[in-house]
């Protein structure tokens, strides 16, 4: 594993090693603090967008592992806007061990591992949130156990860059996933496509539809996301308008399995993708999936930097 930029470059044995090694990290991390496996090694985190779970994260899992991060800021970098990305790639891959980065493109992303001779995450871009996904099945794991094939995965809202990691790591591991969005607002037809490919080989179940009550029957998993993403700020007011069905309140909940988890990435807008009461009740595991981007990084580190 040289990059980490997408978890449909993976097969389902590989997504499921990194999620046993997140296991194990994270228990040794509680029992006696983890060896220090990243010891001598610098992780350059280039941010083209805020982030507080994706950078401290992070930088926590290199320190954790007797290493360090250093954080790169938009104003920095100028990433393909004061220097092309090439040059940015090949002048830091003498600097640092690793990168991750955080780009509005997807294709930027891209273009730092090709250039890069050293390790590239990404840690977001417009098509996918790779980093999240990973943090996202070792929660749904903690709670339904590992052998939990036929899970019912049910996003509501915004098709958007973390749906389609979420759908693409639960095809790998063989879960059915929903999406309720509406029109308009779609998953990207390529990640569909890759998504479908994917359930042929797990069996997993795909269903895309505009009815969020629809969507939620059945569900183990009620995952949404904000209604406007980093980037598309100008089209809030509009997107205000369309996205209020698609709320998760206790209606919705009440609606899905009655052990339903609810989950969000963060940061999450209360009061309009996700009410407080649901945000702050007994469903909600929004805290713990957070905390999980810690474990799941650690063992995405170990294995792109080939130690531990
Ligand atoms: N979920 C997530 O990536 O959070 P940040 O944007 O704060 O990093
Ligand atoms: N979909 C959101 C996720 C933030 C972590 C965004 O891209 O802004």
């Amino acid at each position: 594993m040289k990059d980490f930029l997408a978890i449909s470059d993976y097969s389902s044995d590989e997504i499921q090693d990194l999620l046993d090694l997140a296991v194990a990290l994270k228990k040794e991390y509680f029992e006696k603090g983890n060896a220090p496996i990243f010891k001598g090694k610098v992780l350059g985190m280039i941010f083209q967008k805020p982030s507080l779970r994706t950078r401290v994260s992070f930088d926590m899992a290199m320190r954790h592992g007797g290493g360090d991060a250093l954080y790169l800021s938009p104003n920095e970098i100028g990433l393909g806007k004061r220097e092309s990305i090439a040059d940015v790639a090949r002048v830091l891959s003498g600097y640092v061990q690793g990168l991750m980065a955080r780009v509005f493109d997807h294709e930027h992303v891209l273009e730092l591992a090709k250039w890069s001779e050293i390790p590239v995450i990404n840690g977001l871009s417009d098509y996918n949130h790779p980093c999240q996904g990973m943090a996202d099945a070792l929660t749904i794991i903690e709670k339904f156990g590992k052998n939990s094939k036929g899970l019912n995965v049910s996003y509501v809202g915004d098709a958007n860059n973390v749906t389609v990691s979420l759908m693409h790591v639960s095809a790998l591991l063989g879960w059915n996933v929903t999406v309720g969005s509406p029109e308009g607002y779609d998953m990207n037809p390529k990640a569909v496509e890759i998504a479908q490919e994917i359930a042929k080989k797990t069996g997993s179940k795909l269903t895309f539809i505009r009815d969020p009550h629809e969507a939620v029957k059945g569900a183990h998993v009620i995952y949404t996301d904000t209604w406007t993403s980093m980037g598309q700020e100008e089209e809030s007011a509009k997107r205000e308008k369309v996205f209020p069905p698609y709320q998760v309140n206790a209606k919705l909940v009440g609606e899905a399995d009655k052990d339903v988890i609810v989950m969000h990435c963060l940061p999450a807008h209360r009061g309009q993708e996700l009410t407080d009461d649901v945000a702050d009740g007994a469903h909600s595991v929004i805290f713990p999936q957070a905390h999980n981007r810690l474990h799941a990084q650690k063992a995405i580190l170990a294995r792109v930097f080939g130690v531990g």
